[in-house]
This record gives C-alpha cells, structure tokens and sequence, in this order.
C-alpha cells in the first residue's frame, strides 16, 4: 500500500475561460497525481452539478465553494488512505456526499479529486496512466475509434444551427495515425467550401467551423462535399455522426428548430432524422431525442438500431442504472462515458462495464469546456474496444488529446487501433463485410 499524504485544490482556468477546478493528490513516497474537471454547457439534467459560487464575479462561475469541498471535506477524509484502492477512495467521497447529484461537493471537486488518485497510483507504480488503468480493471489495451467534430453548433456555436455535433469517424482506417490524416484533410476541405460560400462564421467551442447555414440539411450536404473534396467516398472509410443533442431544442416531446423556424413533435422528430439516415452515409447519431423523451428514443432505437450506433449522452448520463434500464427498454445502443457527468472514475468504470453487459458501445468523452487534461485519452485506451470523442481538429485542448494517443501508438504498437470494429454492428459493418467477401 501507499498512502495519499496530501490532496490539494487550485484554481485553473478552462477552454472557455472559466475558472475550474485542478486537484492535485501526493503520495507518502513523493508521487504525484493530477486531474483538472472539464464543464458541458450542454449539460443533462441528470448529470452531476458543477458546484459555482453564482453572484456576479467571474460570470457566476467561481469555485471558491467547490474548492473548500476539496481541502475541508475530501482531503481529511483521504489522507492515510491507500491509493491504489479507487473503488474505497471514491465510495468515501461518495459517502460525504449522499445528495443524488452530488451538489454537496460538487461534481467538480470529486471528478478532479477521483482523476488525480488514478493518476498519483499510475505515478507511483511508474506506468503511464493507460496502461495503470489496464492492469487495474483487467482490460485489454486498445487505441479508440475517434469521432472527430467538424462543424459545431447548437449551446457550442451560438445556435447558429440546431444540430450540435456533425462529425466524421474513419472506421476504415487502419491506424490511429491514419485517422488524423484523413481528418485534416476533410476539416480543411470543409473550411475552403464554407469560406467560398461566405459560409463561414469563424470557430466554435469544439474546434469545428462556425457555420452560417440555412438549414441543418446544408451542413450535412456541405460535409458529404467536403469528404470528396478530400478524395473520399463518403460512407467508405469515412462515415458522419451526428450529436444532435435534442434536449438542447425540446422539451415533453415537443422540438423546435429555430434555424428552420419548424416545431415537431417526437413522431416528426424521428422522421425527420430517419430521412437524414437514408440520404446521408450516417452510421452514428447521439442523442436524437431529449433526455425527457423515452417512447421517442425507443422508437428511434427500434426502427435504426440494427442499422446505426445510436448513443445516449443527455439521455444516460454516464449512469450504469440508466444503461441496464435503456438496454431493457430497448432505448439506444451505446453510452457516451463523460467522467464529470458521473462524478468519480469508480462509476464512469461502472458504466463502462454495464455497456459491455448490455451489449452496448461505449464512447468516452470531452465536455466543450476542456483543458490539457488528457486523462479521457488514458482512459479511453487504457479500457480497450471503444471509441473517443474530444471535440474537433483544432484548439490544444482538443489536439492534446489526440496527439496523447498517438504517443501510445508508439508503446502499443499500431496494430492495437480499434479500427471499424465499434461500428461492425451498423450499416457500415455490414457492407465492410460484403465488400470484404
Ligand atoms: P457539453 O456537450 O460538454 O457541452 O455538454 C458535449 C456533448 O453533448 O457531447
Ligand atoms: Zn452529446
């Protein structure tokens, strides 16, 4: 055993600008351990509170509160403890905490605290953090599947257009490597198109263009353009995926989508999106309907789960409960693994595992407001068989993330990408197989 000496809070500042949490945890022997907690804008309503001090200071978002949580609640109760044991360290902080969404603490203080204990255990075992998370969960190493923004919209690009992530994944790549190529390809295509057209408004949250389209289904033409100007056949080995973050622009079942001026509700929702799935090569989209509309998300699930990886983010919240009852309900078939949306590594793991009960893929995930924490990179590798979503090709908060894994690459070797093997399920997998045979 080696015991936490010392678990300390400071004030950094995000992506955004805003100020946030960092933790740093020192261990007895010298080894030190350190997470920053990122923040969603577009945030579920069941996901773990960010504690903020509100007034008017820093907009609001202040953390002096959540880091008194840090240095006057969690850190008397951690030090002594031994490090190694994250499952007891983070059921401790659970249990100073007893509110559902951890508002007591705040999500921030745990996520960061959590984090920095993985990252102090992998310091003192003198492993990189991947591969401390490997031999710890007993998981099989892999490079993920990245799904890489392209245009932002929706909470991240002033609502400009309703739809929050376009993305494209490269499921036939062999390499990590290969992906990123293909990526900056297809990122500059789309940038060159937008700026011929007067389409492009600058950069949003995420890293992606900031578009000024005229309607959701401009983007998507715009991104099938831009995966042949790059000399792709768009559904090969280039797919889109779509986050269209629902709860963003409906409530009860009823949606609006304001770039169109169009009220629908869930039906004509699930219609709407079904018609995007025969017309464009999509073989991913995250959640279609709100969070608060689950006879919509079976509906969708039933009539494209066959077909396309349908992911819960809003909708699941990083919850292992929420996977079993969705699996049981027929809702969705992947989860989204956002550490801050559950609050401590112990239930994102958690979650993770139930995914893989249920059959279910699992794509762990940046929020929009990030830092250089690269710890999900880790992670993402480190659990093995999935996919890693961080937001686009641009901004360093977004392309630390991914160079990390390429520093993996090197250790792992390049055979260790996952490669289409998270879509084999859907369409795409489908006609890999056909066109292999
Ligand atoms: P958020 O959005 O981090 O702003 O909540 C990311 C997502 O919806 O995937
Ligand atoms: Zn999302």
């Amino acid at each position: 055993m080696t015991a936490i000496a010392s678990v300390k809070g400071r004030r950094v500042w995000d992506s955004r600008g805003h100020p946030t949490v960092e933790v740093e945890v020192t261990l007895e022997t010298g080894a030190v351990g350190r997470a920053i907690a990122p923040a969603g804008a577009s945030r579920g309503t069941r996901e773990a509170i960010d504690l903020r001090d509100g007034g008017t200071a820093l907009r609001g978002k202040g953390v002096a509160r959540a880091l008194a949580s840090v240095t006057d609640t969690i850190a008397p109760a951690l030090v002594g403890r031994d490090v190694t044991d994250q499952a007891g360290a983070d059921a401790t902080i659970l249990g100073l905490d007893t509110s559902p969404l951890k508002e007591t603490l705040g999500g921030n203080a745990t996520v960061a605290t959590s984090l920095a204990i993985l990252h102090a255990a992998a310091a003192d075992a003198r492993q990189p953090l991947w591969r401390h998370v490997a031999n710890h969960y007993g998981t099989t190493p892999s490079l993920p599947l990245p799904e890489i923004q392209i245009f932002g919209g929706g909470a991240h690009a002033g609502r400009r257009v309703d739809i929050q992530d376009f993305m494209i994944m490269v499921p036939g790549a062999t390499t990590f490597d290969e992906v990123m190529e293909v990526t900056n390809e297809v990122y500059f295509a789309a940038g060159d198109i937008m700026a011929r057209r007067g389409k492009l408004a600058g950069v949003a949250d995420e890293g992606g263009w900031w578009p000024s389209f005229d309607s959701n289904e401009e983007a998507l033409e715009t991104l099938v353009e831009a995966i042949s100007l790059a000399g792709e056949t768009p559904g090969d080995r280039v797919i889109i995926s779509l986050d269209i973050a629902a709860s963003e622009f409906g409530k009860q079942g009823r949606y609006r989508l304001a770039l169109e001026d169009r009220e629908m509700d869930s039906g004509q929702l699930v219609d709407m999106l079904g018609g995007w799935l025969k017309s464009y090569p999509i073989a991913s989209i995250e959640d279609p309907v709100g969070e608060d509309d689950p006879e919509g998300m079976a509906e969708f699930t039933r009539r494209h789960g066959a077909d396309v990886q349908i992911i819960g983010d809003d909708y699941l919240v990083t919850n292992a409960r929420l996977v079993e009852e969705a699996a049981a309900a027929g809702a969705c078939n992947a989860v989204l693994i956002k550490v801050n949306q559950a609050g401590t590594v112990t239930e994102s793991v958690q979650t993770f595992e139930a995914a893989a009960k249920a059959g279910f893929g699992a794509v762990v995930s940046a929020r929009s407001g990030e830092t250089e924490d690269v710890s999900i990179s880790h992670l993402s590798t480190g659990l093995g068989g999935g996919q890693l979503k961080v937001g686009s090709f641009t901004r360093s908060e977004r392309m630390a993330k991914w160079n990390e894994c390429l520093r993996f690459q090197d250790d792992l070797g390049a055979g260790a990408f996952v490669g289409g093997a998270p879509l084999a399920a859907t369409w795409w997998g489908r006609k890999n197989k056909e066109d292999a045979a």
